[in-house]
């Protein structure tokens, strides 16, 4: 569905050229949770934002469906991405519309891919039931971050991709975000995320480890 051949990412910094990510070929699996695993600095959010489309490789090809992105424009790249990639961030408000209420920002994710959300079902899903008039900041973290695995869902996505979803919650909401991520994994949504949290890890499916921007055999 997703596949990375032979990814090459460099970046050009005041002290020289960075290989961030190298040589790196994979498919990210049709079903199920990936985590992209690896010490700080191995380049699992470089990856993420490469299989996101948000960034081009400088070398090497991603295919989404078969069909290579390279070519793509990038506004062909963005609506793409709309259509069929969602992107959770590390800090829960980031990923949501704070002024709006949280049946809102469901509503907004789904027409915003050109879908419309079943809101009630989405937030018993979550298990946020009756929150759909709420504002976000009255939410905890957690639920924040709950809500935005529920707004890649409402806007049904081929494959929603997480970086470091559980690294800014405490252990309590950081379980409630587990919960959900294998959840949408079993309904059949790929999901991916970059972490090193052991918890999360440990509910993968498919494994990548990362270590100095390669993959470890
Ligand atoms: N925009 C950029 N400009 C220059 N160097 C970058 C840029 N983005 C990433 N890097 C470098 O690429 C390497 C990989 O970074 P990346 O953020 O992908 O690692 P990470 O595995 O996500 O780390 P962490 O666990 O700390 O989030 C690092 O050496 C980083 O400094
Ligand atoms: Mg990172």
């Amino acid at each position: 569905m997703l596949r990375l051949r032979e990814v090459e990412v460099r970046y050009r910094t005041p002290g020289g050229v960075v290989t961030a990510v190298s040589d790196v070929s994979l498919d990210v699996p049709a079903r199920g949770l990936t985590v992209l695993a690896g010490p700080s600095g191995s380049g699992k959010s470089t990856l993420l934002r490469v299989l996101s489309l948000v960034e081009r490789p400088t070398l090497g090809a991603v295919e989404l469906h078969g069909a290579g992105t390279g070519r793509l424009s990038d506004r062909a790249r963005r609506r793409l991405r709309r259509r069929e990639i969602s992107l959770v961030f590390q800090n829960p408000a980031d990923n949501l519309v704070g002024h709006l209420t949280v049946g809102d920002n469901l509503r907004a994710a789904a027409q915003a891919s050109g879908r419309s959300a079943r809101v009630p079902e989405l937030l018993a899903q979550l298990g946020l039931p009756d929150t759909a008039g709420w504002r976000v900041p009255a939410l905890s973290g957690g639920q924040q971050q709950r809500l935005a695995f529920g707004c890649a869902l409402a806007r049904e996505s081929a494959v929603v991709l997480a970086d470091e979803p559980t690294s800014q919650l405490d252990a309590a909401s950081a379980d409630l975000v587990l919960e959900t991520v294998a959840d949408l994994a079993r309904r059949g949504v790929p999901v991916v995320v970059a972490s090193h949290d052991p918890r999360l890890i440990a509910l993968a499916d498919t494994r990548f480890d990362l270590e100095n921007g390669v993959l470890a055999a």
